[in-house]
């Protein structure tokens, strides 16, 4: 079956590389380095890996990189810049238990249809003591609902509070989100997702830009035990 990606593969390749795009990309590798800090040699998988835009970040934090990502497209893209990648969706890993010291999972909680599920996941791949570091659109300044103007000041529509896919809708604008839909995830499901799997949240944090509201929300969690 085709996926929402598919189709954009190319279009997102050059979205995170150029512009806008790569100013939050660079962000979020920067809330990486933070959250995420120094792998020495272990396991990172980078779940909805994409084309592979943060493996660069991760290898260069001294983590070995396995990405996974629904989209073959996406995949191929992956495998091309050098990454070792499978195509597999996030509920269901072809990756024993334990076999992963860290999952790494950037822009995609927005794209997932359902966390619950995806979040038990990675608590199975995780060994005991390994963290899940989430970097995200942040939920109270970013989805569906949230238009930002030229100087990233936020003005919050009605639809907030929901907790759904939307596909069309005309606060998408002309970016990605016209094209692949995206799901709007109040900062509660987000958390609880996280926290009901089993996981326990360690740290959050936000990104450093210069907008007057964050643009990105990182979390650190880990797997109990280790
Ligand atoms: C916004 S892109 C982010 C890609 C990459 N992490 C980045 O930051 O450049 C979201 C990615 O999530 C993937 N995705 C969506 N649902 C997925 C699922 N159920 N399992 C694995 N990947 C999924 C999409 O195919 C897409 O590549």
């Amino acid at each position: 079956m085709g996926q929402r990606y598919d189709e954009f593969a190319q279009w997102y390749a050059g979205y995170v590389t150029r512009g806008v795009g790569q100013t939050v990309a660079r962000a979020a590798d920067r809330l990486l380095d933070r959250l995420l800090g120094p792998g020495d040699g272990r396991l990172c998988l980078d779940l909805g890996c994409g084309g592979g835009a943060h493996v660069p970040a991760l290898t260069g934090l001294g983590w070995r990189v396995i990405g996974a990502d629904i989209s073959a497209r996406q995949v191929e893209l992956a495998r091309r810049a050098g990454v070792t990648a499978v195509v597999a969706s996030a509920d269901d890993l072809p990756l024993d238990d334990r076999s992963v010291d860290a999952v790494a999972t950037i822009m995609t909680t927005t794209d997932f249809d359902a966390l619950p599920p995806v979040f038990a996941e990675v608590h199975r791949v995780l060994r005991p003591g390994g963290r899940l570091v989430v970097v995200a659109g942040h939920p109270c300044f970013g989805g569906a609902f949230v238009e930002r103007d030229d100087h990233g000041a936020c003005t919050v529509h009605p639809g907030y509070r929901r907790h759904e896919r939307v596909e069309a809708h005309p606060l998408l604008g002309d970016g990605i989100r016209s094209r692949v839909g995206v799901v709007n995830v109040p900062l509660p499901a987000l958390l609880n997702a996280v926290i009901g799997a089993g996981l326990v949240l360690r740290e959050t944090a936000e990104d450093d830009g210069d907008e007057p509201v964050p643009s990105l929300l990182g979390l650190v969690a880990s797997r109990p035990g280790g």
